[in-house]
């Protein structure tokens, strides 16, 4: 019998996440002077156990034993081998894909929802904020707030909020209480709508809404929370890429290509991070975030200092960003439409250890379709960005007659994202080119901004 599923016990689960800053080098975050900007600034927004954790260089950080009963309700998550795909592509190439649907909000965001939850928890918050793009993250939050009793509120896109109205539900099921943004409720989302009342929203200006909301809570009990791009949510995520090395190992072998989808870069960097470690201590192995080409900030935007929220509420992070005020255009892969990228994906591309790939999302869906009618489960439309990469890999072994390995990370179900399916059947689905005088525009608004260095880590 093939082994399709290639699983870990509870005893076998890494019981330590992975620190990737004790391995690279980064620009800090600093403020509009140019000033690097302390931990103790960021103490009314995050709360002092994840602000350690955010600068933290510590190789390996011990997973807390709540959290880890917690996972325990679903990982470790199963490495799926494709041979249906492999053979549907007929290709030499083999094919993993770790399976982070299975977790109760259907993605990879409750791994560091239920760390965050858990970190706040114990520095005696009560209540999160945050913002959600497609609803995954928003729905994870509030499954994982729900399990340590907190309350939770969620500043939803309101593109994906009209698109995909169950995702609400769902958060309304785990005790969330879910917004378009933008709303009427902040400052910055009262901005947005004098100026564009018909936007369809985006993460940076939800990003805004979800601090500014966090921030103002005069209680002291409520902190923000954010889903990806920052370096204690990527910490938290590498939990799927250590778990992959284990069942590689037992596979009895070693991915020459990793791919991850990219929004924020947080699934990706956590399945790629510990390969990461590995290629910067001699392994020869490619490693692929993938963004759509709507939203192209790895492949076209330059790597520069900007905020990561439309109100410029955030430090300056180091990053590729298309500019904090861009809105990218309305694609169904809601978690992917994101001006920027964490800064430590950000820094790997620039040192060339990592290399971006782009993907309309009308190749994004046909890749997705494939792969349910080989493989079975409806992926989410970020999730058939990876997978188009997977399959272009696939069909390249093929040419050159190479038995290479690819792992994939396979962020999420797209059980909730059946009316993109739905246009995606009908036609009605568009691909967005961005012209270079959009994104030139789109960029003005960093250029008297400080410029971060090329930094090399090794
Ligand atoms: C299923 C899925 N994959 C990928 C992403 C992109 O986020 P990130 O790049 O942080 O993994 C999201 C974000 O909402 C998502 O829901």
């Amino acid at each position: 019998m093939k082994k399709r599923n290639i699983t870990l016990s509870y005893e076998e689960m890494p019981k330590q996440w992975y620190n990737i800053l004790a391995d690279i080098k980064l620009n800090p975050p600093i403020g509009r002077d140019g000033k690097p900007v302390g931990p103790d600034s960021l103490a009314p927004v995050f709360p002092m156990n994840l602000i350690e954790q955010e600068v933290s260089s510590q190789r390996w950080i011990d997973i807390p034993a709540e959290v880890l009963d917690i996972y325990s309700m679903w990982r470790a998550t199963p490495l799926i081998r494709a041979y249906n795909l492999e053979k549907a592509l007929g290709t030499p190439a083999k094919i993993y894909l770790k399976n982070e649907s299975v977790s109760p909000a259907g993605s990879h965001k409750p791994n560091t929802a239920v760390a965050q939850a858990y970190y706040n928890k114990a520095f005696g918050i009560k209540k999160l904020v945050t913002e959600t793009g497609a609803g995954q993250w928003g729905s994870a939050l509030a499954f994982a707030t729900s399990q340590f009793g907190l309350e939770c509120k969620v500043f939803m896109v309101r593109i994906s909020f009209d698109q995909k109205p169950h995702r609400k539900t769902l958060m309304q099921a785990w005790g969330a209480e879910c917004i378009p943004s933008p709303s009427k409720l902040t400052n910055a989302g009262r901005q947005v709508l004098d100026k564009y009342p018909d936007t369809p929203g985006s993460l940076g200006i939800a990003i805004s809404e979800a601090v500014e909301a966090a921030v103002s809570d005069q209680s002291g009990e409520t902190r923000y929370s954010l889903g990806s791009v920052l370096n204690h949510v990527i910490l938290h995520q590498t939990i799927i890429g250590l778990e992959a090395k284990k069942q590689m190992e037992k596979a009895g072998d070693y991915p020459d290509i990793v791919i991850g989808c990219a929004g924020g870069g947080s699934n990706f960097a956590g399945l790629a991070f510990p390969f990461v470690y590995d290629k910067m201590n001699g392994k020869k192995i490619e490693i692929y975030p993938v963004e759509p080409a709507a939203c192209p900030s790895l492949t076209k935007a330059p790597f520069v200092y900007d905020h990561g929220d439309v109100a410029g509420y955030t430090p300056l992070l180091p990053m590729h960003s298309l500019g904090h005020a861009f809105i990218p255009p309305p694609i169904h892969a809601g978690g992917l439409r994101y001006h920027g990228m964490a800064p430590t994906v950000c820094q790997l591309v620039d040192e060339g250890i990592i290399e971006a790939k782009a993907v309309k999302q009308s190749e994004a869906f046909k890749a997705g379709v494939l792969w349910a009618r080989t493989e079975g489960i409806v992926p989410a439309p970020e999730t058939n960005h990876a997978l188009a990469q997977v399959v272009a890999e696939a069909k390249k072994a093929k040419e050159e007659g190479k038995e290479k390995v690819i792992l994939a990370n396979f962020s999420g179900h797209g059980m909730l994202d059946l009316n993109a399916y739905e246009k995606y059947f009908s036609e009605e689905l568009s691909d967005f080119a961005l012209s270079d005088e959009e994104i030139e525009e789109s960029e003005k608004i960093f250029k008297d901004y400080p410029k971060p260095q090329h930094l090399k880590s090794r």
